[in-house]
């Protein structure tokens, strides 16, 4: 590995990579055919029956029959996400060709809920059932008849079939979730109606959206512009006003209590909540609500070793603690998921996750934290940020719903009552109104949707942060003056599965010559972490060969080379503290993108493989230009400042940086720090860009995922941009204090300690 420098030293001359994609395995899908005897299958069409929702198997399809829209409304576990396809199958809604579609909001749900429905159905997954999650498609075009599939994997279809003319029923599921895929989904979906009378739209939620929702597909009243013409549909036209069911849950009652005390530190107060339980020795699996990945692990690991050390006394039940959260690689997620053998109690580690989404049996016990990590969106600074934040009053009814499936209950809220009455909202704001929305406006705009403000939203986004949508769009060249999707650039960029800033970086790779470089870095910024988890030393070790003065893109370019250097090796990754699946993942994401580039005719080059080492810097140069001419949009400058101390794990204090952006001053404002995590945590760059930033809970934006620039790249690259940025001299204005709510409540983990549990009413 001798080959790979150290920040500091120009890395130029050390590339000769060489590309070898087509090897790229599929992370998921495929799995083999379930082969029951007949008293399974017997068993399992029991289950099926005994589900609540069955007795309103003929109901539900009267009405999806008569009705355009149906709002479904049924408790957790009462059969809606994997019945309601089956019974559409069955009566004959797949016919002719037409497929099922149930979406998501999660990818896990989506995977789970179509191997279980395959199971039941007794075929292989991929065959008559499949699902579809970005860069993952496992149905098979001709057989597959039910379709599950991510919210966002529906939305891009739509980008080539706007009216979704294979799909005869779409079923949105979890719309009370409110995703902004759903949401624009929804509001698509009407518009679709009009032109697709035969399309069936069913929408399963919590009672609290349902009314919404059914008011919302309520067309009954509104006239039909004149000269409109109605596509002819088979037989009566169904009704447009949507039908509303509800399917009674088959729960038993959950017994709720608070802390008397606020906890200081919530994932203490979980695991010794769970070791309590445990301690008492009775039955039934728990279930832990967390916020994310890290707490997740760190509650396992605490967890077994709690786990160890109670072997020892004479308890009857072995605990067996295991994480679930979004990020978990597919086959370890679908491990949760297995029942525990006789003698072990499992602990499941959740965030958010397993609130609705996906079915786990055999859970009693619920400890939720209360907290969850929500995607916030500052228009100003056009960053967004996850923040750890009190969740609504309707997730902690439905997670506390979690623990009354199998017999009575119990759930444990981590914070007093007074707080849970104060300071949880009711209901969680929608994502639409917290999220970046370059992205939906992109998609929105390829549908021919150009005024986004006219249409149809279930809830508005707020009118900043569509402007700055619009700003940052036009700023990548997608849209033109007047605000249409430009050609090629602006069509080119809906084509690709992929954010408006990598798909912008992506194109201007074609432009310049390295697509394959820029490939490498699209694919890898498209999993999860490449770095096995570890203690920081550890992986910042294992960062350390591969780092380069130029950041961490131009690393993943190293780590990718050193990696297929060693033929996709597994003990190389291992021996390097690489995470070969997440590898693989990116080798499978990087040949699907090069396969769309082929497709929009983007020629395939390598800037840097072949270049002579004379040429290499120039080389280096044009792939971080190519890079950059998506970044630019999150650029910053160095200031003389740095912080006091970063948390108690720094010994010291960190440069600060601004944002550039000519907007003006509340851009220009908001103050950054380099993360770290990046390799250029130590080496503070003059100029940057930066593919993410978090906020952490001081307020700091942490950037990651660095790119070191020159400053006259600005003001190349986008000039309409960042006309003033590289003459500025002078400190831009002071930042505002940051206060308010965002960060009132969100302190980390501020409850306590095991407390003695006060009962309470049931919810
Ligand atoms: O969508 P809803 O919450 O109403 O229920 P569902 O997901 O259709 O689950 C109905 C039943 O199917 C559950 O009670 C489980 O018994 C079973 N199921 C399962 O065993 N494994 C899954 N991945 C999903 C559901
Ligand atoms: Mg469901």
């Amino acid at each position: 590995m001798s080959s790979f420098l150290r920040p500091g030293q120009q890395a130029a001359s050390q590339f000769g990579i060489s590309f070898d994609a087509d090897r790229g395995e599929s992370s998921g899908g495929g799995a083999a055919a379930p082969v029951w005897n007949r008293n399974e299958r017997l068993a399992l069409d029991e289950q099926r029956r005994r589900l609540p929702i069955y007795a309103h198997r003929t109901q539900l399809l009267y009405l999806v029959e008569g009705h355009a829209t149906t709002v479904i409304v049924g408790e957790t576990g009462s059969g809606k996400t994997t019945q309601i396809p089956q019974y559409l199958h069955e009566a004959g809604w797949t016919q002719g060709g037409n497929l099922v579609a149930c979406t998501q909001p999660r990818r896990v749900a989506a995977m789970t809920v179509a191997q279980r429905v395959a199971e039941e159905m007794g075929c292989r997954l991929g065959q008559e059932v499949g699902y579809g999650i970005r860069f993952e498609d496992i149905t098979t075009p001709g057989v597959t008849k039910i379709r599950f599939c991510t919210d966002g994997v529906l939305l891009r279809e739509m980008m080539e079939d706007p009216l979704l003319q294979r799909y005869s029923v779409v079923m949105v599921d979890e719309a009370h979730e409110r995703s902004l895929a759903t949401d624009l989904l929804l509001g698509l979906l009407k518009k679709v109606q009009r032109r697709r009378p035969d399309l069936r739209v069913i929408i399963s939620s919590a009672t609290i959206e349902a009314e919404k929702m059914a008011r919302f597909f309520d067309t009954s009243n509104v006239r039909r512009p004149r000269g409109h013409v109605e596509a002819p549909a088979e037989g009566a036209a169904p009704s447009r006003s949507p039908a509303l069911m509800s399917v009674e849950g088959r729960t038993h009652s959950v017994q709720v209590h608070y802390l008397e005390q606020p906890a200081t530190d919530y994932l203490q107060a979980a695991v010794q909540a769970a070791v309590n339980i445990h301690r008492e020795d009775l039955p039934g699996d728990i279930l832990i609500f967390l916020t994310g990945q890290d707490e997740c692990e760190a509650a396992v690991r605490q967890l077994e070793d709690e786990g160890r050390r109670l072997q020892r006394s004479k308890l009857s039940l072995r605990l067996k603690p295991v994480a679930l959260y979004a990020g978990l690689p597919a086959a370890h997620q679908l491990g949760v998921f297995e029942p525990a053998p006789r003698g072990v109690r499992k602990v499941i580690v959740a965030t958010n996750i397993a609130e609705t989404s996906v079915t786990l049996e055999g859970i009693v016990y619920v400890i939720d934290s209360c907290f969850a990590k929500q995607r916030c969106y500052n228009p100003l600074t056009g960053l967004e940020s996850l923040l750890i934040a009190p969740i609504s009053k309707a997730s902690a009814q439905q997670r506390a719903g979690r623990a009354g499936r199998v017999r009575p209950g119990h759930c444990f809220r981590l914070c007093t009552e007074e707080d849970y009455q104060e300071k949880l909202p009711l209901a969680t704001v929608p994502e639409m109104q917290r999220s970046d929305l370059a992205n939906a406006v992109l998609q929105l705009k390829s549908l021919g949707i150009d005024n986004i403000m006219s249409f149809d939203w279930l809830a508005p986004p707020p009118s900043e942060t569509m402007v700055r949508a619009l700003e940052t769009l036009h700023a990548l060249g997608a849209l033109d003056l007047d605000a249409r999707l430009s050609r090629p650039i602006g069509s080119q960029m809906a084509d690709l599965p992929l954010d408006p800033v990598l798909a912008r970086l992506l194109l201007a790779a074609g432009e310049r010559g390295c697509t394959e470089e820029v490939l490498t870095v699209a694919a890898m910024l498209s999993v999860q972490s490449i770095w096995a988890p570890g203690g920081r030393r550890e992986v910042d070790e294992a960062k350390a060969l591969f780092a380069v003065a130029e950041g961490d893109l131009i690393s993943y370019i190293n780590v990718w080379r050193a990696w297929e250097e060693s033929g996709r090796n597994k003990r190389w990754a291992v021996a390097h503290r690489v995470m070969h699946r997440n590898m693989l993942r990116a080798a499978d994401i990087r040949n699907q993108l090069q396969a769309h580039l082929r497709r929009l005719g983007i020629p395939l080059k390598a800037a840097l493989q072949g270049a002579s080492s004379f040429d290499h810097a120039d080389a280096l140069t044009t792939v971080r230009k190519a890079l950059a001419a998506g970044l630019f949009i999150n650029a910053a400058k160095l200031t003389d400042e740095m912080t006091v101390k970063l948390s108690d794990q720094h010994d010291t204090g960190a440069s600060v940086y601004r944002l550039v952006r000519s907007a003006g001053g509340d851009a220009a404002a908001a103050k950054l720090r380099i993360h770290h995590s990046s390799v250029l945590f130590r080496c503070h760059p003059q100029w940057v860009c930066f593919y993410g930033a978090e906020q952490n809970d001081s307020g700091w934006y942490e950037m990651r995922d660095v790119l070191a620039i020159e400053s006259g790249w600005l003001t190349e690259l986008a000039p309409h941009m960042h006309a003033a940025a590289g003459r500025r001299r002078a400190a831009p204005p002071p930042a505002p204090a940051r206060t308010g709510p965002a960060t009132a409540f969100y302190s980390s983990r501020c409850f306590s300690a095991w407390q003695v549990w006060k009962s309470a009413p049931q919810d």
